[in-house]
């Protein structure tokens, strides 16, 4: 896609005139007021040229969603003919399946309805468990997936001599391998036993000797920090000299980030993906490379 603006939020303003610099087009804002019963006005420029990008990271999902329930279709309305959503965060990809009879597979729901406002999605590293691409779940919608792995792997070591990386679970080995096969660095990966939303055990691959090892734990998202913590633990109690945390999406609920520091955690790193205080990779780049395949 060749767009010809970046439509975005206020609350993400600074992301929406980095792509825009990067795809060399002018961005305009969709202007929110919230009502007095918690319902939405969303006013966008009255005249769309054909080509737009709607930047929109869906994190919190539910609003946004709705943001975005209402954005895309006015877009069309106001002239948009070809409509390319840059999706940071791709909420709801982790319910996959479902766990429990009648449980909703909202990875599925979630993407056809949002392949069904947009003619093509560009995303950064979406939590793709069970399957490995998006395709099958946004029908009639064109895709592409960038990871930021890489991109954290060149800023991690620039922080850190040496470092091990670490996934904290069997999903995280491919971020883990992408940015240790780029700088050729020691990387291994955990077993994680999830029992609840704040509940997980996190279990070292037998063998592994951190005694003295500079980890750093790496990571898609980080969203009560729970596995990240119990990852750092489990590293620390087996001698690690130190453990940081590099993730390409901070949610870091409530005190998730302090809860992390309280369990030996020294450093976090993300992207800004999720603007966040630990942001420190631009994802820019990656999006507006995306948006020229899809
Ligand atoms: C799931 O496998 C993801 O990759 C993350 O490990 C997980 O979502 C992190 O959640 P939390 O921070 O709540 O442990």
């Amino acid at each position: 896609m060749n767009p010809e603006l970046v439509l975005a939020f206020d609350d993400e303003w600074p992301q929406a005139e980095a792509l825009a610099a990067q795809l060399a087009v002018p961005a305009a804002c969709v202007q929110r007021h919230r009502f007095p019963d918690g319902e939405l006005r969303l006013r966008l420029p009255p005249r769309l040229p054909p080509r737009v990008v709607v930047l929109r990271s869906l994190h919190p999902p539910n609003d946004r969603l709705v943001e975005l329930m209402i954005a895309l279709p006015a877009a069309r309305e106001l002239g948009a003919r070809e409509i390319a959503l840059a999706c940071p965060y791709l909420a709801y990809m982790r319910q996959d399946t479902a766990f429990q009879p009648g449980e909703a597979v909202s990875q599925r729901h979630i993407a056809a309805w949002l392949a069904a406002g947009a003619d093509a999605l560009v995303t950064v590293d979406p939590h793709l468990h069970r399957i490995d691409r998006l395709d099958p779940i946004m029908p009639g919608c064109r895709t592409a997936v960038v990871s930021a792995a890489e991109a954290l792997g060149d800023w991690l070591v620039r922080q850190v001599e040496r470092p091990l990386l670490l996934g904290p679970d069997q999903e995280s080995a491919q971020w883990v391998r992408l940015a240790a096969r780029r700088h050729a660095l020691d990387h291994a990966v955990c077993t994680k036993l999830r029992s609840g939303d704040d509940d997980v055990q996190v279990q070292l691959p037998a063998g592994l000797d951190l005694r003295g090892r500079r980890v750093v734990l790496m990571d898609d998202v980080a969203s009560t920090g729970g596995t990240l913590r119990e990852a750092c633990r489990a590293s620390l109690a087996a001698g690690a000299a130190s453990v940081d945390v590099a993730v390409t999406h901070a949610l870091f609920v409530g005190d998730a980030l302090q809860r992390l520091r309280r369990a030996g955690v020294r450093q976090v790193w993300s992207t800004d993906a999720l603007p966040h205080a630990t942001s420190v990779v631009a994802i820019a780049p990656l999006l507006a490379a995306a948006l020229r395949t899809v």
